[in-house]
């Protein structure tokens, strides 16, 4: 693929530089005219301004929750998540024992392409689990709570989604070393051996709006929106099409309903700072196009053992491109609707999660597609 920035597949109609929102962010923070809730409606009223205290870790000068204004139950963090607070469940819970008979009656190519697909989603939820941890301080080391209680709720789903992963390889009797599965793929190892955690762990030393845009476009709209939504789908596809592995089924299903609001976290994020500070925007786009060589690779890599005869399954990976390009092409659409707009509107803005919504249920009318 070219990395020609006019050829780029994400790339919209560019827009002039604008004066950035910066008066919407020092009337945020000032603590005039602040918006209340009261008997369940929302009234606004002027509070005398207060000296903002740090919760940075390690450096507690104050509360946020005991500071005035609180925490704003309406903001998009905070929506989030209360959503993912109604929708628990328990990996433990998946019944993997169908998955160990269909497994152990596919052939060797297609148990070789289910293990290398198993494996690098296993490897990919352990490193997110430990990755998006720089984040977590990094929202912070910024003075926002919500986004801080989200991403506890953010990191824990991810280590749920390792935990199953897991528990389907020791149903099929794949406890061996697994690491042959992911190795021979070099997109992959560039990806998660260097390009997500150097872009997270840069975090832990300069929280700047700038290193956590570069942090959210490799986590939440590479590695998740590009490389993990693609993958699911085409296991969903495979899974759904021929009536196998239920309980993979059950997995990806959980674990879709949970990435919808990390991917809707991580547009709102970027968002958030493309409406501050126009120059952030350049940002999106450079980080964007320094990851799109190895996260196509990670995707042909498993297919590149095939060359010259049908993958198994009849998996096809110029479709499954496609899927990655459309999303991550109207994902980043929406960040790009971000410039010039007004940060307290970014705030409180659903659709960052509309869209994840809108993407499901695109997806949700294929899989039917497929199965009929
Ligand atoms: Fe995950
Ligand atoms: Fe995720």
């Amino acid at each position: 693929m070219s990395s020609s920035p006019a050829s780029t597949p994400w790339r919209r109609s560019t827009r002039a530089t604008r004066t950035c929102a910066t008066a919407a962010t020092s009337a945020a923070s000032s603590g005039t005219d602040q918006p209340l809730r009261q008997g369940g409606r929302t009234v606004t009223t002027t509070l005398p301004s207060q000296p903002k205290r740090s919760i940075e870790h390690g450096k507690r000068e104050g509360f946020a929750s005991l500071s005035q204004g609180g925490l704003n139950f309406d903001s998009f963090p905070m929506r989030l998540f209360s959503k993912g607070n109604g929708r628990q469940w328990n990996p433990a819970d998946i019944d993997f024992s169908q998955d160990a008979e269909d497994f152990a009656n596919m052939t060797d190519d297609e148990r070789w392409w289910t293990c290398a697909l198993a494996a690098q989603f296993l490897a990919g939820e352990e490193s997110v689990t430990q990755d998006l941890q720089p984040f977590v301080a990094a929202m912070a080391a910024e003075g926002r709570l919500a986004d801080e209680m989200y991403l506890t709720q953010f990191v824990y789903e991810e280590a749920k989604h390792t935990m199953g992963f897991r528990r389907f390889f020791d149903a099929v009797g794949m406890t061996g070393d697994l690491h042959e599965f992911i190795e021979f793929n070099d997109g992959y190892m560039e990806i998660f051996t260097k390009q997500l955690p150097d872009s997270l762990y840069a975090l832990a030393n300069d929280p700047s709006p700038r290193n956590q845009i570069r942090a959210s476009v490799t986590y939440n709209h590479i590695v998740e929106g590009t490389l993990a939504l693609t993958g699911y789908f085409a296991w969903s596809k495979v899974c759904t099409g021929r009536g196998i592995l239920p309980g993979i089924q059950k997995l990806i299903k959980h674990i879709g309903d949970d990435e919808r609001r990390h991917m809707a976290w991580g547009t709102f994020t970027c968002r958030r700072h493309v409406a501050a500070d126009d120059a952030m925007w350049e940002v999106v786009d450079e980080r964007m196009q320094e990851l799109m060589v190895p996260s196509m690779g990670v995707v042909t890599a498993t297919f590149d053992k095939y060359e010259g005869q049908d993958p198994p399954f009849a998996v096809d990976v110029s479709e499954m491109a496609e899927y990655a390009m459309d999303k991550l092409g109207r994902r980043l659409g929406a960040i790009e609707s971000a410039r010039g707009a007004n940060l307290l509107d970014i705030d409180v803005d659903a659709s960052p999660e509309l869209l994840e919504e809108k993407f499901h249920a695109e997806d949700q009318e294929q899989l039917l597609a497929a199965a009929s």
